[in-house]
This record gives C-alpha cells, structure tokens and sequence, in this order.
C-alpha cells in the first residue's frame, strides 16, 4: 500500500514547477493523470532536446509515475470529459498563466459546484496585488523574492542560483498544501483552494536574509566578512558570498588540485565548539588560549585571517580528505561536489535518491528519486508518460466512456489521435 493510494489528481500542470508537485503526488501513490494540450503537451517535452525524437530529459525527470491523456480544454467535448475529470478526482492542481483556467470556463466556483470535495492547487507567480497578472519564470521568482539580491559578492552583480527554488521549491510548498488539505477534507468533507505564489515561496526559503535585513538595526553584522573588512554596511541586507548563512562562520575554501579543477574545494564551518579541534588540525595549536582567537566573538573580525590560515590547510588536501580528517573530529565541513560526481555516487543510488530509468524512446537515463523517504510507502520510480499514451485507457477506465459515447469522443477532435 502507498500512503495516497486511492487519491486521483488531475495535473493540469506544465513547465517545472507544478509538475515538481504533482511527480511527489504521483510517488506517494496518488493516481496522477496529466492532461495535455492535443498533438502539442507539456512545453518541456520539445524543450533543451538532446535525442531527436525523444521526449526532453526536462520533462521526463518532472514527470514520473503519470499517465498522458491528450485533451483540448476549449473544445466543447473536450470540456465535457475535462468536467467528468473534475468529477472523478480529488486534486485539481495547474500551473497557468493568471486567468488561463477562467478563460476556459473553468473558475474556482464552477469547479466547486462540479465537486464540492475537490481541492483546488494552483502556482501563479505572485499572490494579489499589483503583479498578480504577471507570467513568471523561475530567475523572475529568485529575484523577486529576495534571494537574488542576497546571492553572490558584495562587489559584483545579484546572482541567481542553480537550485530551481522558485520552481520546484514552490512545487513543494504546494505539495504540502495539497496533502494538508486532503487531510482537513477528512473531518470537514470539504474541498477547497490552496494557492502558493512563486515569489512567497522563494521568500519563504531566504527568510534567513528577512532577519538579516531587521538586524542591521541594531549595527553590522558581524558574521559578515565585510565586517572585519571594514565596509559599512548599507540599508539592506547585503550578499554575503560563501559567508555561512548561519550563527557559525564558514566559508569554501580551496583544495588541493583546485587549479585544474573547478570543484576541488570545500565548505568549512569554525563551529564554536569544535574550535580547539580546527586550531589542532591545522597547526595553530596556539589559536585555542590566544587572545583575540579563543572566544567565538573576538574571531569575527579575523574571519579573513582565519579561513586563509585554514586554507592554506585544505590546499594541502583533496576535499575527501578534508572530510576524512575532518569528520572524526565533528568539524562540519562538505565536498563541493559536482554533476558528475553526485551522478556517480553509488551510495545515492543505494537509498534511491538518483535512480536509472528506462525509456521507449531514450533509452535509459539518469534521473533523481524521491528526496522524502517513507518507512511505509515505498516509491518506484516510473518513466515519463508519451504524450496521449494512456488517454483512451483514462476516458475507459476512470470515466467509464464505451461504445458510442467513446467513439462520438474521439471523433470530435478533443482528444487528439488516440492511439
Ligand atoms: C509558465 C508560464 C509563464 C507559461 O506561459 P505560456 O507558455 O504562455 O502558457 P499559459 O499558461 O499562458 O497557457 C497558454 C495557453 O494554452 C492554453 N492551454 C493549455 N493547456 C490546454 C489544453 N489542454 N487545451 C487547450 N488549451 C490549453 C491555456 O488555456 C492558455 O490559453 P489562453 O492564453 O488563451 O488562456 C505561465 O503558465 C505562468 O506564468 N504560470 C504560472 C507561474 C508558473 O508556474 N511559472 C513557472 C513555470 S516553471
């Protein structure tokens, strides 16, 4: 049994961040069924192609354990079986433009009034207000919500960063939202909207930098490197380069080799209660009494010093030995690793967090798992659905089309060429 056994969505999402969500849904057992626009689909199957023919990477990484139906929302038909779809499941979530659903005649009270039970998930890029309209993609949300302006070194430009926050972080605040509401319809029977906005959820992930902002107030922050560099600080909340977001200083350093490789370097914390351990690793046994060293506070005007001495430390060793001589003595310091490493990492592949899968038209690739582990509801990773490939299995199977009904279906166009 999976934990959302019994549970049908019906993912009418595209791009990266709705379908982030609705793969989730789909691991933990949920009946996910992708409606997709006739002949055409989800965008990201044509998008960054390295296999002619084949279904993009983009999109079969996002969209495991789904099945296809195609089915144009605008045509007549077509908004009869998308009703009966409405009717049949539990989950609506979409990702569309603003106002795109309304447009098609489907708004939050016709919804409502097909199935009171259902739950209604939807991404936009802002919440009300005067950008409610805005389309937006991931690198707008990581602006927007403060996460830019906080990325990268004070003396160069705000940086966006690799990891999708505004897209698959949003997925997952949705996810959360859905699966909260499923739980609230248990005792109330009720549906309802669960709404998240790119730039609240990218905001949400780089609160640490709302507190930042409100501690300037009280002076500098002294776990800034530009503190013991001597620069003031401004009105807000400046980019910090490697500088650790946290209480402990920490920065990358380099490694050894990291003149040929772009990765040989790691990240090192001085938490407060491994110091005398650090001091010991390095050579400065002499750091754990002296003045100006011994005490946490007195070392934050000598990060610069401090993290060049321990420096000239790791570029005596590969990062792995870094973290060989430094983890038995519980300094918290982490390999900087790249693509290809984690995508050879067999202790990834052993608790299924990267996963190899095959596929009809790609043949097998390289995808990661599902990152939330239950002890009861074990996941197997499925490949992506081929566009329309289950879409007369779904109108059989779960709306219960036969016969002449069926054939009137397909003939009307609404569902493309059904295979
Ligand atoms: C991502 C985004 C910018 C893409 O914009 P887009 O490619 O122009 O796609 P839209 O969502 O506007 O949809 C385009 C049209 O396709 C139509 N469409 C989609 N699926 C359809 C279907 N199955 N049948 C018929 N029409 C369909 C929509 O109704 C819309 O038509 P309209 O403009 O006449 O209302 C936009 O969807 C958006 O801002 N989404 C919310 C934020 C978000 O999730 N962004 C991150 C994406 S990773």
């Amino acid at each position: 049994m999976k934990a959302l056994d019994g549970i049908k969505i019906l993912d009418f999402t595209h791009v990266q961040s709705g379908p982030t969500c609705t793969q989730l849904l789909a691991w933990f057992g949920a009946d996910v069924i992708k409606v997709e626009r006739p002949g055409v689909g989800d965008a990201t199957r044509k998008q960054l192609i390295d296999v002619p023919g084949a279904d993009s990477l983009y999109f079969t990484m996002l969209n495991h354990n789904k099945r296809s139906i195609e089915l144009n929302s605008k045509n007549e038909t077509g908004k009869q079986v998308l009703t009966r779809l409405i009717e049949e499941c539990d989950v609506l979530v979409e990702n569309f433009a603003p106002g795109a659903l309304d447009r098609m005649g489907f708004t939050w009270e016709r919804i409502q009034e097909i199935n009171p039970r259902i739950i209604m998930a939807s991404i936009k890029g802002f919440g009300p207000g005067k950008y409610e309209d805005c389309k937006v993609y991931e690198n707008v949300a990581q602006c927007a919500g403060g996460s830019a302006s906080t990325t990268g070194f004070r003396d160069g430009p705000p940086l966006v960063t690799g990891a999708q926050i505004g897209d698959s972080g949003t997925g997952l605040h949705l996810c959360l939202g859905i699966v909260t509401a499923l739980f609230q319809r248990e005792k109330s029977g009720r549906g309802q909207k669960v709404s998240c906005a790119m730039q609240d959820s990218v905001l949400n992930l780089a609160r640490v930098k709302l507190r930042d902002q409100q501690r300037l107030d009280a002076g500098p922050l002294k776990e800034y490197s530009q503190f013991g560099e001597g620069v003031p600080f401004g009105e807000a909340t400046p980019r910090a380069g490697n500088d650790s977001g946290g209480g402990q200083p920490g920065r990358i350093l380099k490694c050894k080799g990291w003149e040929q490789d772009p990765n040989a370097y790691t990240y090192f914390i001085i938490q407060a209660a491994i110091w005398e351990k650090v001091c010991d690793v390095i050579g400065e046994p002499d750091w754990k009494t002296k003045e100006g060293y011994a005490k946490p506070p007195e070392r934050l005007d000598k990060l610069n010093e401090i993290f060049s001495r321990i420096e000239q430390w790791t570029m005596t060793k590969t990062k792995f030995e870094v973290m060989d001589i430094c983890n038995p003595h519980d300094i918290p310091v982490g390999p900087i690793l790249s693509m290809k490493e984690i995508s050879e990492d067999e202790g990834l592949f052993a608790t299924g967090t990267m996963v190899k899968v095959d596929h009809p038209e790609r043949g097998e690739y390289l995808s990661v798992g599902c990152p939330i582990k239950l002890s009861d509801s074990d996941v197997q990773v499925e490949r992506s659905p081929l566009l329309g490939e289950h879409t007369r299995e779904i109108l059989e199977s779960v709306l219960g089309y036969q016969g002449d009904e069926l054939a009137q279906v397909i003939e009307s166009g609404a569902v493309g060429d059904v295979k």
